[in-house]
């Protein structure tokens, strides 16, 4: 099972436990005291299997993990505190619904900060085949977990593999300390033999029965817990190298291909810059020559309307004169006509006058 799928679950689980709290009345004593026992179990379970292989795991193969590991595991040590006082506290005590307010409260941010931000990088770090196989040991540890807050024991390995799945067990079992603790010392002397590469201690458990077999359980879980961690990181730290093995190789054929497909790009660029720079020159020199010949056309388009211009003023200029010349003659002409139609006037009228006095003496003489 997928490691963050498997602790998102989780966070369903406790979210839905939160809510159905807030939702009891003031007097649901027995409501609420039964939702703080499964949030005290699921929480303190959850707890243990993050701190034993969630976070060691993601710590020692994702980098730049180390300061929210360090932060979750004091978010969780705080949590364990409130959830260790709730266990033995009256939900009719003043102080009940707000501890438990208060516990929602960090539950929720922490929850917040490992979905946004811690998971994410996991998961882009580990790839599917690690988290799988981190999933599966943390469903294995979730089964021998404790079901109640220890604040006080270990919250990293190798302490908290030894005394948090003793833990588990008399959690459990409910039975005799002697046999967890047997059992847990046992447990100790495997792993710090294991370390050293020395052969496991051979221990015989005293007591009764049920405390030499729990504290055989204590040691074989607590084995079983530490081969978990220990197979769960050395799968995510080959997983992690194959992945950034792949990452380098196809970033240097990505490389590879770009560099190419930039020099082809620069040399047809060249080649098209240069032809475009003949181009133009040839365009430019074209441009010039057409220019200069349109500039002589048009200059002795110019000279032939200039002289044109010139002859049509000559002709105007003698065509006036000849109206002139033509006018002067025409008045002359016309002053010379009124003059002899005057003095003919003048005679006619000096002749009709005499007519006129002759015709009048003789009438007077009749
Ligand atoms: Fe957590």
């Amino acid at each position: 099972m997928d490691a963050i799928t498997l602790l998102k679950d989780d966070h369903r689980t406790v979210e839905a436990l939160f809510k159905r709290f807030e939702k009891a009345g003031d007097n649901a004593f027995t409501e609420k005291r039964a939702v703080v026992e499964k949030i005290i179990e699921e929480l303190s379970i959850h707890a243990a299997v993050e701190e034993q292989l969630f976070y060691p795991v993601t710590r020692a193969t994702v980098p730049d993990t180390e300061d929210v590991v360090l932060e979750s595991l004091e978010e969780h040590h705080i949590v364990k505190w409130v959830l260790s006082e709730l266990e033995t506290m009256s939900p009719e005590d003043e102080r009940f619904d707000a501890k438990v307010t208060v516990l929602i409260e960090n539950v929720r941010h922490h929850v917040e900060e490992e979905e946004e931000e811690y998971f994410p990088k996991v998961r882009d770090e580990l790839g599917r085949n690690a988290l799988n196989d981190l999933g599966d040991a943390m469903a294995a540890a979730k089964r021998v977990a404790p079901t109640h807050p220890h604040p006080r024991s270990p919250d990293t390995p190798p302490g908290n593999l030894v005394v948090g799945t003793a833990a588990g067990v008399v959690d459990r079992v409910g039975d005799t300390m002697g046999g967890v603790a047997q059992g847990g010392v046992a447990a100790l002397g495997d792993l710090i033999a294991r370390i050293l590469g020395q052969k496991k201690p051979s221990v015989s458990p005293r007591g009764s029965s049920t405390a030499r077999s729990t504290a055989d359980t204590v040691r074989a879980k607590a084995a079983e817990a530490t081969d978990a961690v220990i197979d769960a990181a050395t799968d995510a730290q080959r997983s992690a190298k194959g992945t950034t093995r792949k990452a380098t190789k196809s970033a240097k054929r990505t490389t590879r291909r770009a560099t190419k497909s930039a020099t082809r790009t620069t040399r047809s660029a060249a080649r098209g810059a240069t032809k475009t720079a003949k181009a133009a020159r040839t365009g430019a020199k074209g441009t010039v020559t057409s220019a200069t010949k349109g500039v002589k056309r048009t200059s002795s388009t110019a000279k032939r309307a200039a002289t044109t211009a010139k002859r049509t003023t000559r002709a105007a200029s003698s065509g006036a004169k000849a109206t002139s010349t033509s006018a002067r003659k025409a008045a002359k002409r016309t002053t010379t006509t009124a003059k002899r139609a005057a003095t003919t006037t003048g005679r006619t009228a000096r002749k009709a006058a005499s007519s006129t006095k002759a015709t009048a003496k003789r009438t007077s003489r009749a």
